[in-house]
């Protein structure tokens, strides 16, 4: 029997970063999902976009529409624009991680194409020693904050991050800025250099499989609000004060009060409003037999979704 849409979610504030939202589901209707959804395969989701909209639906159908309402308005709310949502152990295969990640990223919008898999889904490994040619793999440094989609021509309005498998792993907590929570930004704004187009670029990381050169300011407006896009890897400065700018910003945010580290469990995912949100990661404790992956998605916003 289906339970009625309020009774098939719980929303929460996340007890780690009140502006997230935390969504709890009810068993029952999770077991509905996955069956209307059993037929479905990962390569079927990977070959047919088409599929990936249809388990979409049929989350709205198991858990309601309000569940998804509740989702996009969570993400284009300025005051929050983040949310929280697991599994538990319900489930704890791949498979029915795509689908259920797949699920909610469809029930926002529609996944970009990720170079750096070739499928519109990336899976990525974190180990005690790991051949990388950025900090994204690297476990015992910290992956400074920055928002996604920095140095490629196409709009990144949301991420999704999907935690699928963990071991031995201590510290390495996700952290998370919502720029009305840093206390610098007003003067960051205000300076000169906020409306100065860098350049962006990643064309000298093979592992990204990118090579698109894009120049834009770090500061723009977003439905009348600020809004920032930042990552300091892919940012090439011409000048000692441009780069000065950036590196007080980079600092700035590190040590922000609003700076917070938020666990994700297994079978757990997270996902925030690109354009208002900083992310990042502790460094894990050494541990040789370290182990944790990843899944990330990245989109745009569905053409008609609700603008705030
Ligand atoms: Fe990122």
């Amino acid at each position: 029997m289906k339970l009625s849409q309020i009774e098939s979610f719980k929303v929460t504030s996340h007890p780690q970063h009140s502006r997230i939202k935390h969504i709890e589901l009810c068993p029952d209707s999770v077991h509905n999902f996955f069956e209307e959804v059993a037929n479905v395969s990962s390569q079927q989701l990977e070959n047919v976009a088409f599929i990936r909209f249809h388990v979409a639906k049929a989350l709205r159908e198991s858990l309601g529409a309000e569940l998804t309402q509740m989702l996009k308005q969570t993400l284009h709310d300025r005051a929050t624009g983040g949310f929280t949502i697991g599994l538990s152990d319900y489930v704890q295969d791949f498979d029915s991680f795509l689908k259920f990640s797949t699920a909610v990223a469809y029930s926002v919008g529609i996944s970009n194409f990720d170079d750096m898999s070739g499928e519109y889904y990336a899976v990525f490994d974190v180990k005690h020693s790991f051949d990388s040619d950025t900090n994204l793999r690297k476990a015992y440094r910290n992956l400074e904050l920055h928002t996604d989609g920095v140095f490629m021509n196409e709009v990144t309005d949301w991420l999704l991050m999907m935690k699928l498998k963990e071991q031995h792993a201590e510290g390495g907590e996700s952290r998370f800025l919502h720029i009305e929570d840093w206390e610098d930004a007003g003067k960051f704004q205000k300076h000169p250099l906020a409306s100065h187009k860098f350049k962006y670029t990643y064309a000298h990381r093979k592992s990204k499989n990118i090579t698109d050169v894009v120049y834009d300011s770090v500061f723009y407006k977003k439905d009348n609000q600020i809004c920032m896009r930042f990552n300091d890897q892919c940012t090439f400065p011409e000048t000692e004060e441009q780069a000065e700018y950036l590196r007080e910003i980079s600092e700035s945010v590190e040590k922000s009060s609003g700076t917070k580290s938020v666990k994700l469990p297994v079978g757990h995912l997270v996902v925030l409003n690109n354009h208002f949100w900083l992310h990042g990661r502790e460094s894990f404790k050494e541990n040789e037999k370290l182990f944790r992956q990843l899944m990330r998605q990245r989109g745009v916003f569905h053409k008609n979704a609700i603008k705030k």
